[in-house]
């Protein structure tokens, strides 16, 4: 037991300079950069296991995912494009918008529709939330095996339930897009931290 903990403990000595320099560089990476190099079943898998490492309240393990490669991507991406087509008022569609609804996933490497899995356990939000950590952890791991990626969450995700057989107690909040890329290291856009935090004592 002493042998194990001082193993992690030796472990956690040596990580936090690198998680911090992987969260502080990880940026959103869209299909423009993306490369053709493939994804590798084994950072596939990394990226998997890291968003299943994500915290959870009375362990209900929310996130599920599913995973687009290949063809896939065709069929998501025609899917994609029939939704935007169907559910767009004729006087706001748009033929290259449609277009571009299924390039979003024939331009990527591979695509994870991001689906909450409600066990009715504990309050919604908190498997919202347990979720959207599992999402930073594959956005953290991907970037942290030279992989990017973003966080895709256009209004017609409502509309996927049927194509990707979700459960009545299931629902997509997103697709994942992920390519290895050659974008260059950028600043985040943010304001500073002192604007959104109270000190107190
Ligand atoms: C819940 C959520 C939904 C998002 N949806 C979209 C989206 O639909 N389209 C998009 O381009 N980016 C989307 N993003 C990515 C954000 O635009 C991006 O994180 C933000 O611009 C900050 O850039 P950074 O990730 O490089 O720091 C989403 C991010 C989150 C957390």
């Amino acid at each position: 037991m002493l042998a194990k903990k001082n193993l992690v403990q030796q472990q956690l000595k040596n990580m936090p300079n690198e998680i911090l320099k992987t969260i502080r560089t990880r940026r959103s990476v869209n299909q423009n950069s993306f490369t053709n190099e493939p994804i590798s079943k084994e950072d596939l898998l990394s990226v998997l296991e890291a968003a299943n490492a994500a915290p959870t309240h009375k362990r209900t393990q929310p996130w599920r995912f599913v995973v687009f490669q290949n063809d896939g991507l065709n069929r998501l991406g025609n899917e994609l494009s029939r939704i935007y087509k169907a559910i767009t008022p004729s006087e706001k569609y748009n033929a290259i918008t449609e277009e571009n609804m299924g390039k979003k996933a024939t331009m990527s490497t591979v695509a994870i529709a991001i689906i909450v899995n409600y066990s009715g356990d504990v309050p919604e939000w908190e498997e919202l939330a347990a979720t959207a950590c599992s999402v930073q952890n594959i956005w953290l791991a991907a970037h942290a095996i030279g992989l990017g990626g973003y966080w895709a969450s256009p209004g017609l995700i409502n509309h996927l339930g049927p194509f990707l057989s979700l459960e009545d107690n299931q629902k997509c909040i997103g697709i994942f897009y992920m390519g290895h890329h050659n974008s260059e290291v950028r600043d985040p856009v943010r304001s500073p931290i002192e604007e959104k935090v109270r000190w107190e004592g």
